[in-house]
């Protein structure tokens, strides 16, 4: 054991999600070899960022935009941010409402920061997506997981939200739409989960990275109700809605007094983001709404595309999603569980996807799959897996386990 001492903060950082992606490293690996892998085990869309954005880049990068900027985020890059969310929200607000992070994930840790003390529990749901359990964790905070409910595709247990909640609750955070479940919030649950807040002076966090893939329910932004708006953080990105995860640009929005705060952690974490980067965002943000439909078109595409492959195999079943890049098989009927079941397609149809476990206890039994690759190598993806379940029949080979 080593004789190192560090923090009680860096136990925190550990947990559930840090260990899931082993096969997704796997895949990555022999890919780069050059075997003929089909990698559905991460969010990351193939499409290139659009060019506009990176010639801005580019541009800024030859104006030697390449200092320190502000801490909060440009001005001019605020105003855009607050002016398209009071479109799409009604919220009022402005550039003093807004900070600009490293992407989304940047934007939970700091609001975990900002708000969870030791002693506070801070509430989510499982499952959700895995980096929640240590960013929530981080502050000293308790996590408390209120299981989604598996029978409902997966919707939101009101009743066991409503226990989980009490004085000590500091917040609840909400990713929605949800991943790995593709669920999308109805306006009813959302009202409730907002006098449900209220009444125990809670904030609401809520991460919308996949507001802009919705397919076809209606989709609130929790900003759009007035009374959750006193303690409501939104948090964005433009990782998924303009194909840009490497490029680490997100938001908050927030209230004045805690984007004061926010400001005085990004001093001390980060010290501003870079200009030749917000310079790109500013173009994304102004630019690029043909290309944010496009995109949101062809992951529709695929969602009914891999519905069609999948819907009708025996021993699966698939969790039909509302928006995002994800769908939930429900394998628990092949007799082995969501990591088996990972570990073996991968190795017999070189094929990755993710244990669901590794969203929380009420993903096991299940995998997800992502569609954020292109439509051939995806109907390959769900031709293969269609070939292994196909193999776990009894009479097809040893393994005779499908129930
Ligand atoms: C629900 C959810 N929130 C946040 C993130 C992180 O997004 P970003 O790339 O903006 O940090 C992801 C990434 O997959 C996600 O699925």
């Amino acid at each position: 054991m080593s004789q190192q001492r560090y923090s009680q903060f860096v136990r925190r950082l550990g947990g559930r999600g840090a260990g899931a992606w082993g096969i997704h490293g796997r895949a990555l690996a022999a890919r780069s070899r050059g075997e003929d892998v089909i990698v559905m085990s991460v969010g990351d869309p193939e499409f290139d960022t659009p060019a506009t954005v990176a010639e801005a880049a580019h541009a800024a990068l030859r104006a030697g935009d390449t200092h320190y900027t502000d801490m909060r985020g440009r001005q001019a890059l605020r105003e855009l941010i607050a002016a398209r969310h009071r479109a799409r929200t009604g919220q009022d607000v402005d550039a003093g409402n807004v900070v600009v992070v490293p992407g989304a994930q940047a934007g939970l840790f700091c609001a975990s920061m900002c708000l969870g003390n030791p002693g506070d529990e801070i509430i989510t749901t499982d499952p959700v997506y895995t980096t929640y359990e240590a960013t929530i964790r981080a502050s000293g905070a308790t996590l408390v997981t209120v299981p989604l409910d598996s029978t409902r595709r997966f919707r939101i247990d009101l009743e066991r939200l409503d226990a989980a909640v009490n004085d000590r609750t500091r917040a609840i955070f909400l990713a929605n739409p949800n991943n790995p479940t593709g669920t999308v919030l109805h306006e009813d649950e959302m009202n409730f989960v907002v006098d449900l807040a209220a009444r125990h002076g809670a904030w609401i966090v809520a991460d919308e990275v996949y507001a802009e893939q919705v397919f076809d329910a209606p989709f609130v932004h929790f900003a759009s109700l007035e009374r959750s708006r006193e303690r409501l953080v939104t948090v964005s990105s433009l990782s998924k809605s303009h194909a840009m995860t490497g490029w680490r640009l997100g938001w908050m929005v927030v209230p004045a007094e805690m984007a004061a705060h926010l400001e005085n952690l990004m001093l001390a974490m980060l010290y501003g983001m870079p200009g030749f980067i917000q310079a790109a965002a500013i173009a994304a943000l102004r630019e690029c709404d043909g290309e944010v439909d496009a995109m949101r078109e062809a992951y529709r595409r695929r969602r009914d595309l891999a519905m069609s492959q999948l819907a009708d195999c025996r021993g699966i079943g698939c969790v039909r999603p509302d928006a995002g890049m994800f769908m939930l098989l429900d394998v628990s009927a092949t007799g082995l569980a969501g990591g088996e079941f990972a570990a073996r397609l991968f190795e017999e149809q070189g094929v990755s996807v993710l244990d669901a476990a590794a969203f929380g206890v009420a993903g096991e039994g299940y995998v997800r799959i992502a569609f954020a690759g292109a439509d051939e190598r995806l109907a390959e993806g769900c031709r293969r897996i269609r070939a292994f379940v196909d193999s776990l029949r009894p009479g097809a080979g040893q393994a005779a386990q499908l129930r």
